[in-house]
């Protein structure tokens, strides 16, 4: 059941090896035309509900993220450097980033990986970003996450015995079970996934390509996606965010 599939992957790597090297280039180029059009057009976009919940919560309440942060439209920019070391050395995404605000600031309980209300928000604040370029810190406290990401997409895992860089590098615009290969960015997340008929984080997407070469899934939120989250924006520094995403 597992050889099929490790066959017909290396024999693509083997072809893919001539196309290796090319550029980054953005999730949206490899999505289908309808899927881009749907993407980019709110009425016809299911992501556009969380959306519109995360702008309810961003307001909600006496000491509502509003109260500090004034409009969300103050947000601008601001998915764009994320994830990011902060002051106490702690690599955030936007997510945490969130989290933090809402058990340091607002001394609530943490809202939860993939809940409702923290898929919200973080979807309503990217979308402040959406068109902008990716635009993380790479150096500094930032540089020992960025070599930790980069080492486990170019390590082999699971029983399938493939990097990340051997799908979304050496056999990226190749077909995969329907499904073009990007690059394998993080900048359409959260997205909105057809298989999934609703919105899911990142992580949720990298437990997916975890799960497909029967590698270790790691939890959400773990340092080990967090690294990787952070060298995956790396390779997208400068390529626009697309947040809210939508997939097959
Ligand atoms: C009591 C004030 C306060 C509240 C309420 C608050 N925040 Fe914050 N927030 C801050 C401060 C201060 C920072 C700067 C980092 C720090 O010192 O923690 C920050 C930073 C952030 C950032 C990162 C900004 C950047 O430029 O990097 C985001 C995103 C954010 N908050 C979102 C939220 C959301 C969403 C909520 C509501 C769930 C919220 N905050 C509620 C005070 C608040
Ligand atoms: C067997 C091939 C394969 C491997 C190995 C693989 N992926 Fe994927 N990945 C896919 C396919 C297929 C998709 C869905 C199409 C797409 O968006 O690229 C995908 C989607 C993604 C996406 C979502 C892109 C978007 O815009 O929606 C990210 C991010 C991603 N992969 C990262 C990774 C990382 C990081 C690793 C290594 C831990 C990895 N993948 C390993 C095949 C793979």
């Amino acid at each position: 059941m597992i050889g099929r599939p490790a066959a017909a992957l290396l024999a693509c790597a083997a072809l893919g090896t001539l196309a290796a090297a090319s550029e980054i280039r953005p999730s949206r180029d490899f999505l289908s035309p309808e899927l881009r059009a749907q993407q980019d057009d709110p009425s016809r976009h299911p992501g556009w509900l969380w959306v519109e919940e995360g702008e309810a919560l961003w307001r909600r309440g006496e000491a509502s993220c509003q109260s500090c942060h004034g409009d969300i439209a103050g947000m601008a920019g601001v998915a764009a450097r994320y994830p990011a070391v902060a002051a106490d050395g702690v690599l955030l995404n936007l997510e945490g980033r969130i989290e933090r605000c809402r058990t340091q600031h607002q001394a609530q309980r943490a809202f939860g990986y993939e809940s409702e209300p923290l898929l919200s928000l973080t979807a309503a604040v990217a979308l402040r970003s959406r068109g902008m370029p990716v635009s993380v810190a790479v150096d500094g406290p930032a540089a020992p996450f960025v070599e930790a990401g980069r080492r486990f997409y170019e390590t082999r895992q699971g029983q399938l015995n493939l990097a990340c860089t051997q799908c979304h590098d050496e056999n990226a615009g190749r077909r995969l079970r329907g499904d073009v290969i990007s690059n394998g960015l993080g900048t359409g997340y959260p997205a909105y996934r057809l298989e999934w008929n609703a919105l899911g984080s990142l992580h949720r997407r990298l437990r997916a390509c975890s799960l497909g070469v029967r590698a270790t899934q790691f939890d959400f939120g773990s340092p080990e996606y967090l690294a990787l989250e952070l060298y995956l924006a790396s390779r997208a520094n400068g390529l626009p965010i697309e947040a809210p995403g939508l997939r097959r």
